[in-house]
C-alpha cells in the first residue's frame, strides 16, 4: 500500500441515479468496516448532461428510506481522469455499455485493468467475464420507484462482497 488513499469511482450513464447510490451504499459499508481512512469513494457519469447536479430524487428517496447519506455533484469521467494525480484506483461501472464506454476511454492497459463491473462483485454472479450484460445494474431512470429498490438491493449485494475484497486490494495497491 502506498499511503494515499485508495480511491473508488462509481461510473454509470447520467451520473443522478445507479452511480450515486452505488457511491452512499459502498462507502456506508467502508465506514462500517473501518476502512474510511484507507479508502475514498465518488462516482461519475460517461455523459454530461447532469453536470452540477443533484441526484435524482427518485435515487435520493430510496437511499434516505434505507438509512444511507448522499451529497451529490454530478460529473462526468474523461481520459484525463485515468492520468491525473489522484486518479482512481477502481472504477465500478454498472452496466456492459458504461463498461465499453470507460475501457474506451481509458489510455493502455494498466487503466484498463482499473475498471470492473460493480456486479462482479457480488460472490453470487461470479465468474462471469468482463461486459458481460448479465452484470448489468438496470437504468432506473425510465421506470417508478420499484426499480429504484432493485437497483439498491443489487448494490448493497455487490457492496458486501467488494468491501470483503478491500483488503486484498489495498493490499496490492
Ligand atoms: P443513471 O440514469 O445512468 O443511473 O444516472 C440515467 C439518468 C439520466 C439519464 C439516463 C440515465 N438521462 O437520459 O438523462
Amino acid at each position: 500500500m502506498t499511503g494515499n488513499p485508495y480511491r473508488i469511482t462509481t461510473v454509470c450513464l447520467g451520473n443522478i441515479c445507479r452511480s450515486p447510490m452505488a457511491e452512499a451504499v459502498i462507502r456506508a459499508r467502508v465506514d462500517a468496516a473501518g476502512l474510511e481512512a484507507w479508502v475514498r469513494v465518488d462516482s461519475a457519469g460517461t455523459d454530461g448532461w447532469h453536470i452540477g447536479e443533484d441526484a435524482d430524487p427518485r435515487a435520493l428517496q430510496t437511499l434516505r428510506a434505507a438509512g444511507y447519506d448522499l451529497a451529490h455533484s454530478g460529473r462526468q469521467i474523461t481520459t484525463e481522469w485515468f492520468v491525473e494525480p489522484g486518479s482512481p484506483d477502481l472504477l465500478l461501472t454498472m452496466d456492459s455499455s458504461n463498461y465499453a464506454t470507460v475501457i474506451s476511454l481509458a489510455p493502455d492497459d494498466a487503466a484498463r485493468e482499473r475498471v470492473r463491473m460493480m456486479r462482479s462483485f457480488d460472490p453470487t454472479l461470479a465468474g462471469l467475464p468482463a461486459g458481460d450484460p448479465r452484470l448489468d445494474v438496470p437504468d432506473p431512470w425510465y421506470g417508478d420507484h420499484d426499480g429504484f429498490a432493485d437497483v439498491l438491493a443489487m448494490l448493497e449485494a455487490a457492496a458486501d462482497g467488494l468491501v470483503a475484497d478491500l483488503p486484498l486490494l489495498l493490499e496490492r495497491s
